[in-house]
């Protein structure tokens, strides 16, 4: 018999997908907040899936204007990872606080972070109650990646980050084959 785990830390066994900043915005106002629960759903057409709690600015921002963007970040920004993901945009500009710069996306009204290793900028096609947060599904318009760290996959020393739980976080970095 395996430890029993408590059924409010049984998602930690699903070791998530990377950590990503999701930037929103709506008529002049802008945000970025951290987020470990998103998920591929199909590759045509390209799909993807968010997890966003509904009392979060990011959700009215996203309910608003049917967009969001996916950013990567690496694990030089860890602290503006957990710094997004502690603290509400309502009455803040998180850009600022952090240091973290936006630049123009290609195909969507919300900006994308410099810093960050890709990007996947979505459009809003479908949404889902999900108990206290809402689903999001995002057909990905556009996506980019930082020149050498992405061929068609992410090389060994793109390295990307990966949330345990409270402020600990995996890093990747070896690279094996199946
Ligand atoms: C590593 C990490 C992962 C997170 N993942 C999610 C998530 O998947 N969904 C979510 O709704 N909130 C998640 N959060 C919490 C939000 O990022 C946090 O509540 C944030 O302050 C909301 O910001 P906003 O009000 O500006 O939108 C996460 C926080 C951290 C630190």
């Amino acid at each position: 018999m395996k430890k029993e785990i408590p059924l409010d830390k049984a998602y930690r066994l699903l070791n998530p997908g990377c950590v990503v900043l999701v930037t929103a915005a709506y008529q002049g106002r802008r945000n970025v907040m951290t987020l470990a629960w998103q998920t591929p759903l199909s590759s045509r057409p390209p799909l993807v899936g968010i997890a966003v709690a509904v009392s979060h600015f990011t959700h009215e921002l996203i309910a608003a204007s049917g967009e969001f963007a996916l950013n990567i970040p690496g694990p030089n920004l860890l602290t503006a990872v957990q710094r997004c993901g502690k603290i509400s945009g309502r009455d803040r500009d998180k850009f600022e606080e952090t240091g973290l710069t936006p630049v123009q996306a290609r195909k969507v009204g919300v900006p994308l972070i410099a810093e960050c290793l890709g990007h996947l900028e979505c459009r809003v096609v479908e949404s889902y109650k999900t108990g206290d947060h809402t689903f999001f599904v995002g057909e990905a318009l556009a996506a980019g990646a930082e020149e050498g760290l992405f061929s068609d996959h992410w090389e060994e020393k793109a390295e990307i980050i990966h949330h345990l739980g409270g402020n600990w976080y995996f890093v990747s970095g070896r690279r094996e084959t199946g």
